[in-house]
């Protein structure tokens, strides 16, 4: 391996918007979020706007969401939408049987949801339920909120809202192959080839994402777009994937304090994320009759770990990481390489979930390097992926060699070129030479930690931050030196 990155770009390429979307989140009923992580109520000593948490809404404000998906995942095959509309001292308070057993008091339903994405200014991505729910069900719901007129429009008038709600993205079904009931390819395509016939809106339609593989079983999807009449009824399939450090589901590998190895092999799955979506290319490209623009939609992805039980946790909360960090940006990377493909991505979750942004105690909030990570990755969203190969020295461990670089580049609306780059190797600096981009200079800011599993604690909320970050001239070059576990966003000048 050489012992510097060496980088290849055409500056005049053919370039492949990068869709803001490909910054979305996941807001999923599991654990403290919605509530307590987004949601305390108008009554609550936390200060809040119509319920939501300020500290929290304004955090996420700062990240220009593009997206969110909401209200699951798994649970949203469990959601009944009138449980969540209405008075709220009137909704049936439920158990989330999916979740940890906990309760579920429906103060967070659609009008909440709806309300809080507009704030943000967000579009909405819906998941309907087709596990415990109906194809008429899912019908009024999307006409209780998109309808300009009739009855179901006056009930959403007299719940506070008389303008409709946009639906931009729907899917229908959740990991079908598991939780969303275990169907096989044949059985989902059919019932969602049902429930997609009648699940219109009023107005535009939104975008269609049929609920496709994960990272172990690629041919689902195939057998799912060969079903014969699901091409008119789609614009897109999913994809989750999943980082676990040791790969098992009974031993996921714990989130601080894991050994070096477990380091290295996260970034060997997560590295994986290229070929996966490889397959999915090679699978979605077989099946010709699906439209112009048909995308592959990542709607899960992200680091997931052992909870710490003796903390009692709520359902899969996890601390954050520098670790999480490195993985969000190869990710990240790694979606910039396939803009043409993927559409849209969301990373699970946004807030007291698997690889949160925030986590929430309380009335306190701490950011996580996650956070800090699609705060300097934003001047991505709606950029040109420019082609970029480069070659990386390598990140060895025992008998596991990995490229310890990554990196993406791109072209802003405003004529920027920008560069995203990842050092994954646990221990050693690496010199990224970026005289091939022609450019002068090159400032951005840098993410790093002293240790492999730092983070950022309710006791010390600010220990990983993003910090200013120059390229040097050396022997003639521009030459970017970048720490040991690191992530960097620079422009060139
Ligand atoms: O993100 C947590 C869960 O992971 C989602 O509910 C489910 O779709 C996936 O298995």
């Amino acid at each position: 391996a050489p012992a510097q990155t060496r980088i290849d770009v055409d500056l005049a390429a053919e370039t492949h918007t990068i869709a803001p979307e490909i910054y979305g989140q996941f807001l999923e009923h599991v654990g403290t979020q919605p509530y307590g992580g987004i949601w305390v109520g108008p009554d609550s000593d936390i200060p809040n706007t119509d319920g939501i948490r300020d500290d929290v809404f304004d955090a996420l404000k700062a990240l220009e969401i593009p997206v969110i998906r909401w209200p699951g995942g798994c649970y949203a095959d469990l959601y009944h939408w009138r449980d969540g509309v209405g008075p709220r001292d009137t909704r049936p308070v439920r158990v989330n049987m999916v979740w940890g057993g906990t309760e579920e008091t429906n103060a967070f339903g659609s009008h909440e949801f709806f309300n809080l994405a507009e704030r943000l200014g967000a579009k909405t991505y819906l998941n309907l339920n087709l596990g415990t729910g109906t194809a008429a069900e899912a019908a009024d719901w999307l006409e209780y909120l998109t309808a300009e007129a009739g009855d179901r429009a006056a009930e959403r008038s007299a719940n506070g809202r008389e303008t409709p709600y946009k639906v931009d993205f729907l899917s229908i079904g959740n990991e079908t192959w598991g939780c969303g009931g275990a169907l096989t390819a044949g059985a989902y395509a059919d019932l969602y080839a049902q429930y997609a016939s009648f699940a219109k809106t009023a107005g535009d339609q939104p975008v269609r994402i049929l609920s496709g593989a994960h990272d172990g079983n690629p041919e689902y999807t195939d057998t799912l777009l060969g079903h014969p009449y699901i091409a008119d009824l789609i614009e897109g399939v999913s994809l989750h994937v999943y980082m676990l450090p040791t790969g098992e589901w009974s031993k996921k590998g714990a989130a601080t304090g894991f050994p070096e190895a477990e380091w290295a092999s996260t970034i060997k799955r997560t590295l994986r994320m290229e070929d996966v979506i490889a397959d999915q290319r090679a699978i979605i490209s077989k099946h010709e009759d699906l439209v112009d623009g048909f995308g592959l939609y990542v709607d899960e992805w992200g680091m997931w770990v052992d909870q710490d039980e003796a903390k009692a946790p709520p359902a899969l909360y996890q601390e954050g990481t520098i670790r999480d960090a490195v993985v969000a940006g190869l990710n990240l990377n790694i979606f910039h390489h396939n803009a043409d493909l993927v559409k849209m991505t969301n990373i699970a979750q946004m807030v007291n979930v698997l690889q949160a942004m925030i986590l929430t105690d309380g009335p306190d909030m701490v950011l996580t390097p996650t956070y800090h990570v699609f705060e300097m990755y934003k001047p991505f969203m709606g950029a040109e992926a420019l082609p970029v190969s480069y070659t990386s020295p390598d990140y060895t461990l025992g008998d596991v060699t990995l490229p310890a670089i990554s990196l993406s580049a791109a072209r802003t609306a405003e004529g920027e070129l920008i560069l995203a780059l990842v050092n994954a190797d646990a221990k050693a600096s690496h010199d990224v030479d970026l005289t091939s981009f022609g450019a002068k200079k090159a400032e951005g800011r840098l993410l790093t930690a002293k240790t492999m599993d730092a983070g950022n604690t309710f006791a010390d909320p600010d220990a990983v931050h993003p910090v200013p970050l120059t390229a040097k001239a050396k022997d003639k070059k521009l030459v970017l030196d970048l720490p040991p576990r690191s992530v960097a966003v620079v422009v060139l000048k």
